[in-house]
């Protein structure tokens, strides 16, 4: 028997850090369609289907398939009822990532701390406990339709028994025996964790949003562009990347910048209600070649990276220990800083509307983002926008 019910924060010590973030929970996406979408990001990026919360699990309001890939955990939820906040969503935005789930000691605790920080709340702390453990769910808005919940588990649904293969929380149904299950084991797709998650804010409104991440959340400023850096002859952004320190997560922040021709932070917005939004993933790979073939295998669509890029990106970043003839093949971007190179890809759109996509990542010491690829990439965006009809 599960049981649902308010809760609040047990006592804690003064020197107690009640934000600090131990890993990230989940990512959880509002969709149309659970039960295909599951299968899309299961069948093109290799994630396992791994549990079920649905009628069939006594869940009765949504339908929520959790999806597993090395540190990687989405959440997909259907409503099941066009009372759902999800059906609602899902009519506004499309298919999207509605919560960034952070796993903290007290769930309680964070929430009230981020509401003192200056959080608004956007559901209070709720208790979900059976005959296995409890999990405690607490939510603050951020920036658009996206929220952060601070999650505390005990028992069984402790983070790191579900991290081995415990059930994720009650009404959760563990790993329907899947071919596709069976296939991703076989052919890994070797993707690790999130490294960084993008979130496109309206014009003027980036600074706001990084005072919101260092006030409320403790984050700390990790690199500034300007749209110097990020700009083609015809459209720009600006970006700052909020980072949540021990190497946990970095949220870079865009706002549309003005060119000749309309942003792409213009035009996922104009696609998304006029609402801000998470607008990629980066999902970190240690093997880029052996990822991205894979993932062309199995029909990935990636953005097209013109010929000509090759003729020049070896001069900008020198030797790397990848075959540079792969790199060309698989359309793999290059970038260097002080610290090192990274290799990057990106897909296209991963659902009708222009605006979430992922990002495939290796680093190689370089703690930045692609900086010397972005002239390259929007270019390449530019394509996609104009046969769009959308520059
Ligand atoms: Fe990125």
């Amino acid at each position: 028997m599960v049981q649902t019910k308010p809760t609040t924060a047990t006592m804690i010590s003064k020197s107690y850090d009640p934000l600090k973030l131990i890993d990230v929970d989940h990512i959880r996406f509002y969709v149309g369609n659970a039960k295909q979408a599951a299968f899309f990001y299961a069948h093109c990026f290799g994630f396992q289907i791994d549990q079920v919360s649905d009628l069939t699990s006594g869940n009765r309001q949504e339908a929520s398939y959790l999806l597993t890939q090395g540190n990687i955990r989405l959440l997909l939820t259907t409503g099941l009822s066009e009372a759902h906040p999800a059906s609602q969503e899902v009519a506004r935005f499309g298919d999207g990532i509605k919560d960034i789930a952070f796993a903290v000691p007290d769930a309680v605790a964070a929430y009230e701390q981020a509401l003192a920080n200056g959080a608004e709340s956007d559901h209070e702390p709720v208790e979900m406990t059976d005959e296995l453990g409890t999990v405690v769910k607490a939510t603050v808005k951020t920036f658009g339709r996206v929220v952060h919940s601070f999650v505390s588990r005990t028992g069984q649904y402790e983070l790191d028994k579900v991290k081995h293969g415990g059930v994720f929380a009650p009404r959760f149904n563990g790993s329907p025996d899947l071919a596709i299950n069976r296939y991703n084991e076989e052919h890994p797709c070797g993707l690790f964790y999130v490294d960084h998650c993008v979130a496109n804010v309206e014009l003027g409104k980036m600074n706001d949003w990084v005072s919101w991440y260092e006030d409320v959340l403790n984050f700390k400023l990790f690199k500034h562009f300007d749209d110097k850096d990020i700009s083609t002859e015809y459209s720009a952004l600006m970006s700052k990347v909020m980072d949540s320190g021990r190497e946990l997560i970095k949220i870079p922040i865009n706002e549309p910048a003005e060119g000749k021709k309309k942003s792409q932070i213009q035009e996922y917005l104009e696609w998304h209600a006029n609402t801000p939004g998470i607008q990629h993933l980066a999902l970190m790979t240690t093997d880029a070649i052996d990822s991205v073939a894979q993932l062309r295998e199995r029909g990935v669509d990636f953005l097209t990276i013109p010929d000509s890029y090759y003729d020049i990106v070896w001069d900008r970043v020198g030797d790397i220990k990848e075959d540079t003839g792969e790199v060309k093949d698989l359309r793999l971007l290059a970038d260097r800083d002080d610290d090192g190179y990274l290799l990057q890809i990106f897909t296209k759109p991963l659902q009708d509307r222009p605006t979430l996509f992922f990002e495939i990542i290796c680093r190689r010491g370089s703690q930045s983002f692609g900086k010397g690829n972005f002239k390259a990439l929007f270019e390449s965006l530019e394509i996609e926008q104009e046969r769009r009809g959308n520059l």
